[in-house]
C-alpha cells in the first residue's frame, strides 16, 4: 500500500511510522511526505530516511479552497491509498475531506470525543482533569470529530505542567499511531459509514 504523509512541524509521528515500516511492522511504503511549512523539521527527517518530500505552502495560495486543491492534485499524483495527517495543522475544506474519506487518519493529543481542537494539555490541566492521552480517528468534516480508531490514555500527576503531559501524550501517539497505519494497510481496517470497523467488528 502507497502512503502519503502530510506534516507541519516536529514530524515525530510520521518518523515513528517511518520506522516501523523500516523494521517490518507496518506494511506500506511511504510514497511522499508533504509539509505545508518550508521550514518543517519533519522535512529534515524525512531526509533522514532516504524518502522523498515536497512543499506546498499555503502561504502562496490565496484560500483554503485554492491552497486544498493544489495539494490534492500533489497527493492524488502518488496514488496513495492511505493519507496520514501527523501534526498538519491546517483545517481543511469540506471537499478535501470526502474526496479522502475512509483513507485518511489523524492523531490528536487527547481522548477524543473530549477536547477537540488547540492547547490539549492546557485545558486538560485547568479543568483539573485526572486522565488524558491520544486518539488516532477517520478523518471526517468534523474537525477532530471522525470515528476513533484507538486511544492511548496517561495519567495526570498533581506537578504535571503542559510540556510535561505533551511529552508523555507523544510517547503514546508514537505507539499507536504506527498500529493503527499497520492494521489500515493490512487490509484490517476501514470506515463504514460512522463507524471504524476492525477486523469485522465496529469499534
Ligand atoms: C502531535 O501531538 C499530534 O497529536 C498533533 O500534533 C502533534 C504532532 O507532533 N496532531 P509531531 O509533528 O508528529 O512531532
Amino acid at each position: 500500500p502507497r502512503i502519503v504523509v502530510l506534516v507541519s512541524g516536529e514530524g515525530s509521528n510520521f518518523e515513528a511510522i517511518a520506522e516501523a515500516i523500516e523494521r517490518g511492522d507496518v506494511v506500506g511504503r511511504i510514497v511522499a511526505v508533504i509539509s505545508n511549512r518550508p521550514q518543517a523539521r519533519a522535512l529534515a527527517r524525512a531526509g533522514r530516511h532516504g524518502l522523498p518530500t515536497e512543499v506546498v505552502d499555503h502561504t502562496a495560495y490565496s484560500g483554503r479552497e485554492a491552497f486544498d486543491t493544489a495539494l490534492a492534485m500533489r497527493i492524488d499524483a502518488h496514488g496513495p491509498d492511505l493519507v496520514v495527517l501527523a501534526g498538519f495543522m491546517r483545517i481543511l475544506t469540506p471537499s478535501f475531506v470526502d474526496h479522502y474519506l475512509g483513507r485518511m487518519l489523524n492523531i490528536h493529543p487527547s481522548l477524543l470525543p473530549a477536547y477537540p481542537g488547540l492547547d490539549t494539555h492546557a485545558r486538560v490541566l485547568a479543568d483539573g482533569m485526572a486522565r488524558h492521552g491520544a486518539s488516532v480517528h477517520f478523518v471526517t468534516r468534523e474537525l477532530d470529530g471522525g470515528p476513533v480508531v484507538l486511544q492511548g490514555a496517561v495519567r495526570i500527576g498533581i506537578d504535571d505542567t503542559p510540556a510535561r503531559l505533551a511529552k508523555r501524550v507523544q510517547v503514546i501517539e508514537h505507539r499507536l499511531y504506527p498500529q493503527a497505519v499497520a492494521w489500515f494497510t493490512s487490509g484490517r481496517l476501514h470506515l463504514s459509514g460512522h463507524r471504524a470497523i476492525l477486523d469485522g467488528i465496529p469499534l
